[in-house]
This record gives C-alpha cells, sequence and structure tokens, in this order.
C-alpha cells in the first residue's frame, strides 16, 4: 500500500501589494502552497495605482546600452551610503544587476506588456518601462500575477484579514495572529513573507513620530497604520525611518483643492517632455531627483498651510500630448488637467516656454542644464499654441525606510544576523533606496526582492521535508 505523502508545508504572505504577488508567483512555481492575508478588501495595495512603470537595465526595450543605473541608484541614494555601505551596496547590486531578469519575467513568462521605456528623474537613461497601450503598469502588473496566481488551486487570498502579531518559538518566526472583519480571529503557521508596504498614510503614527516635519503635508497614500511595530516586537532592526519620499507632483483638483489625498500627476509627464513653472518661471531641471525638484518647491512659501501646499504648474505640449496620451486623457477625464493656450497661462509663462522650446529644439542650453526633452515638439511658442496644463504641489509618497533586509531578502536583527522562517520584500523594508528612490524603482524592488523571498522561502520549506 501506498503512503500518502506529508502534506507540503504553507508558506504565509501577509500584504498583496506587487511584492506579495512576486513572493506568491515564485512559491507556487515550486508547488508550495501559499496563504495570503490582506487587511484591505481588494487586492494590490499601492502597487496598482503605480503609474510611471517599472525600471529594467538592459532590456530589449532599450534603445541605449545602459551600464550607469548601479551609480544612479548609488548617487540618488546619497549621504545614506555612508552607513551600513557595505550592506547597501549589496542591496543596490541585487537591485540593478536583477533588473533585466525581472522585466524578462514579467514580459516573456507572465505577458505584461512594458514595451515603452521613458526617462525619470535622476536617471542617466530611459529605462523606465511601462505598456504601450492604455493600461497603466500598475494595474497591469498586478492584475496579470494576480489572474495567474487565482489559477492556481495552490493559492489561497484571504483579504479583509488583517495580521496582528508574528509568532515566534523562541527566536524562530512560526507563523501568523490575523483578524478578519466578520470577526474572525485565528493563528497560522507556516514560514512568513512580510510585504506590507510603506507608512507614507500613517500620517499620525510613524509618520509623525519620524517626519513630524512633514504634518500637514498631503499624500498619495490613502489613510493607513503601517506595520513596522509589528516586525520591531519580534527584534527586527529598522533602517532609514526619516527617510521619506515627498514626490514634487500631486495634483491640486480644482474641485477640492484641500483634499489631503492627491491624485498623483505621474513623473513620466516630466520624462516624456513637461515642464515645471512656479509664478510662471521656470525654476529647476524638471528631471533633477524628486528630493531636488521638491526641496526647490519647498524652499519657496506654501500658498496654503492645511495643507500645506504650494501652486506649482506642470505644462506639457501636443508633442508630450502624444506620447503620453493615455496618461493625459485620463487626467483631463478627471478633470485634473485641462486643455488650454499659452495666454490662458500667467504673463510670465509664454518668455519661459520660449525659453524652454529653444533648448529642446537644441538651439540654445537649457539654463537649468537639462538635456532630455523627450517628445516636446513645441518649436515656437506664442500666445495661441495648445498646451495641457495641470496645478500641482509636492505630497507625501514613498517611505525608503523600514526593516532592514540583506541581499537574500532575509530580515535581520540588531546584531546584523537574519531571523529565522521570515523574509521581507518591498516597501516595508529599508536600506535599498538610501535617501532617495528612484522613480520605477519601487516596482521593481517589489519584484526583485520579492521573487529572492520567495525563491528563500522554497529553500527553506525544501530543508525541513
Ligand atoms: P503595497 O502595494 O502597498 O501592498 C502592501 C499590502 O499589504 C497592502 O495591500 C496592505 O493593505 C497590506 N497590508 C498592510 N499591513 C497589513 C497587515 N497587517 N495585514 C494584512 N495586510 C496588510 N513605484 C514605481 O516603481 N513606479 C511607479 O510608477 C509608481 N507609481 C506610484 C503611484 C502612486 C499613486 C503610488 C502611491 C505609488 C507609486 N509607486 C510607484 C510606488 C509603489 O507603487 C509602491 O511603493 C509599491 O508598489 C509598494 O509595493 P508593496 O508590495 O511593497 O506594498
Ligand atoms: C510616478 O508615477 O511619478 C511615481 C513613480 C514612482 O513612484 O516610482
Amino acid at each position: 500500500m501506498l503512503t500518502p505523502s506529508p502534506p507540503r508545508t504553507t508558506a504565509i504572505i501577509v500584504g498583496s501589494g506587487l511584492a506579495g504577488l512576486s513572493a506568491a508567483s515564485q512559491l507556487i512555481s515550486h508547488n508550495i502552497p501559499v496563504r495570503l492575508l490582506e487587511r484591505a478588501e481588494k487586492p494590490g495595495g499601492n502597487s496598482i495605482k503605480a503609474s510611471s512603470g517599472i525600471n529594467g537595465a538592459p532590456t530589449k526595450y532599450q534603445n541605449v546600452s545602459d551600464d550607469a543605473f548601479y551609480a544612479d541608484s548609488v548617487k540618488s541614494a546619497g549621504k545614506a551610503m555612508h552607513s551600513l555601505t557595505a550592506e547597501r551596496e549589496k542591496l543596490i547590486e541585487a537591485l540593478t544587476n536583477k533588473s533585466a531578469a525581472a522585466i524578462d519575467w514579467l514580459v516573456d513568462e507572465k505577458g505584461v506588456d512594458l514595451s515603452k521605456v521613458a526617462v525619470l528623474g535622476g536617471h542617466t537613461y530611459a529605462r523606465t518601462h511601462r505598456g504601450a497601450g492604455q493600461t497603466p503598469p500598475g494595474f497591469a502588473i498586478v492584475s496579470t500575477l494576480l489572474k495567474g496566481l487565482k489559477e492556481s488551486p495552490l493559492f489561497h487570498l484571504q483579504t479583509s484579514c488583517t495580521v496582528t502579531k508574528v509568532l515566534q518559538s523562541g527566536p524562530r518566526v512560526t507563523g501568523v495572529e490575523y483578524a478578519c472583519d466578520d470577526g474572525k480571529k485565528e493563528e497560522l503557521h507556516g514560514p512568513l513573507i512580510f510585504a506590507t508596504g510603506g507608512f507614507g498614510g500613517d500620517a499620525e503614527g510613524l509618520l509623525a513620530r519620524y517626519r513630524p516635519d512633514l504634518a500637514g503635508y498631503p499624500s498619495t497614500n490613502d489613510p493607513r497604520p503601517g506595520t513596522q511595530p509589528l516586525l520591531t516586537a519580534i527584534g527586527a532592526q529598522l533602517i532609514d525611518m526619516d527617510q521619506v519620499q515627498v514626490h514634487p507632483t500631486g495634483f491640486v483638483d480644482p474641485a477640492a483643492p484641500e483634499s489631503p489625498l492627491k491624485f498623483l500627476a505621474a513623473e513620466v509627464l516630466r520624462g516624456e517632455g513637461g515642464l515645471l513653472l512656479l509664478d510662471g518661471k521656470r525654476f529647476i531641471n524638471e528631471l533633477e531627483t524628486r528630493e531636488n525638484v521638491t526641496n526647490a518647491i519647498t524652499a519657496t512659501p506654501p500658498v496654503s498651510t492645511s495643507p500645506k501646499q504650494w501652486e506649482v504648474q506642470l505644462i506639457l505640449d501636443e508633442g508630450v500630448y502624444k506620447a503620453a496620451k493615455s496618461h493625459i486623457d485620463f487626467y483631463i477625464f478627471k478633470k485634473l488637467m485641462r486643455k488650454s493656450t499659452i495666454s490662458d497661462l500667467d504673463s510670465n509663462a509664454l518668455p519661459s516656454i520660449q525659453e524652454y522650446a529653444k533648448a529642446a529644439a537644441g538651439k540654445q542650453k537649457d539654463s537649468f542644464g537639462r538635456t532630455q526633452f523627450a517628445n516636446w515638439t513645441l518649436v515656437d511658442p506664442t500666445p495661441e499654441s495648445v498646451v495641457y496644463v495641470g496645478a500641482v504641489t509636492p505630497v507625501v509618497h514613498f517611505t525608503m525606510g523600514g526593516v532592514l533586509i540583506n541581499e537574500k531578502s532575509e530580515m535581520l536583527n540588531e546584531k546584523n544576523e537574519p531571523i529565522e522562517g521570515v523574509w521581507g520584500a518591498g516597501e516595508v523594508t529599508g536600506g535599498v533606496h538610501g535617501g532617495n528612490r528612484l522613480g520605477g524603482s519601487s516596482l521593481l524592488e517589489c519584484v526583485v526582492f520579492g521573487r529572492i523571498a520567495g525563491e528563500k522561502c522554497v529553500e527553506f520549506v525544501n530543508s525541513k521535508q
């Protein structure tokens, strides 16, 4: 008589954003059952909102040979590189060296369209990938991975269930305690991958504790508590908790200018050729890092203190419109942008746009040092020239800090030793981006470290069978 094989250990994943889904896909591909717990009603987290794209280099869609991604990431991380330098370098190496494989995995294995490439701020080359059609990149990637996972009988997703405690036996992590909106409270046992996202929405809690100076800033993140305290309770080390990214361009909705939750004006609009005006004048190379663009805006007095807001205009021409049509049509539909003419703008705008157009046409050097103008085509701006305009302001967007992991996605304790039985990936972790994350590198970190976490969890499960 055949002895039935023992049931396979089930891996637990907390968080259904891109990091959790990437880890789950990896586990399922090795026939390891997955229980995915998600506190929201619907899966996808912030990942599903991602609008500009995912970085990768070199890939088949880039038209330049690109070996500068690592250097750009280190430069953007800035002064943070002075502490834990070797650990940070290994994380950035993993991020950038595995970026091409991450794009290949999404495109070739999963069938996501990522054929369009744009440059974002702080990048030497265009390396942020999105699809050529109407679907924004976050939605395209998340929905494709979810669909694939749901086809497997080994995948079990529970939404509206919040993990409230991580369980340990001695120093080893053994599972979680969770509570669901229907009143159910349970324990679940197994190896654990934590992929619970950042704390940008935790205005009264972690954000207030680590960055009280950001009080009153609007945000692109829905209000929600951060989850790092669940992990410090098991000895996880925190890093860079005060490094919070303020994105320079959240839309100020003319119908609700005081709303603290802003719709993001995707950086790809500047990447495709858009420019910024403050009082009708340019003030910076729009493709500087987010940190630098934001600092240039916030060095001027805000126009309102509750929420703390500035009045910057994002200006696009017909060439940029064609290149980012699906984004812009959507923003126009939401009444966050309007089609207009230069005569409708501040009186300083015409000479500013004329200067920009000359630099874009190669007739003179840009006075702010911008060298990439992508799809800007307007050569001779006049008061009648058509432009697309939106009001934008800096917004709390992303938290670079979190629990420290190593390049194997192992969660580290205060002695920099791995905590057995738990891995971390995505925005809940810290150390990968230092003081400033490059646009497009968050989706990338989710795929790279999510897949590593899945792979290491597979090895762990197999070693115990
Ligand atoms: P998330 O996608 O946020 O998922 C975490 C999930 O964990 C959430 O669903 C949350 O509900 C769940 N969770 C949290 N705590 C618990 C708990 N205790 N129990 C159960 N579940 C829990 N990055 C890019 O690289 N490119 C872009 O174009 C881009 N655009 C963006 C646009 C917007 C508007 C925003 C807000 C962010 C954007 N980002 C972009 C950043 C990027 O989307 C996120 O940082 C990244 O997707 C985070 O993924 P994640 O899987 O770590 O977390
Ligand atoms: C954006 O679309 O501007 C966000 C990109 C990112 O956060 O990486």
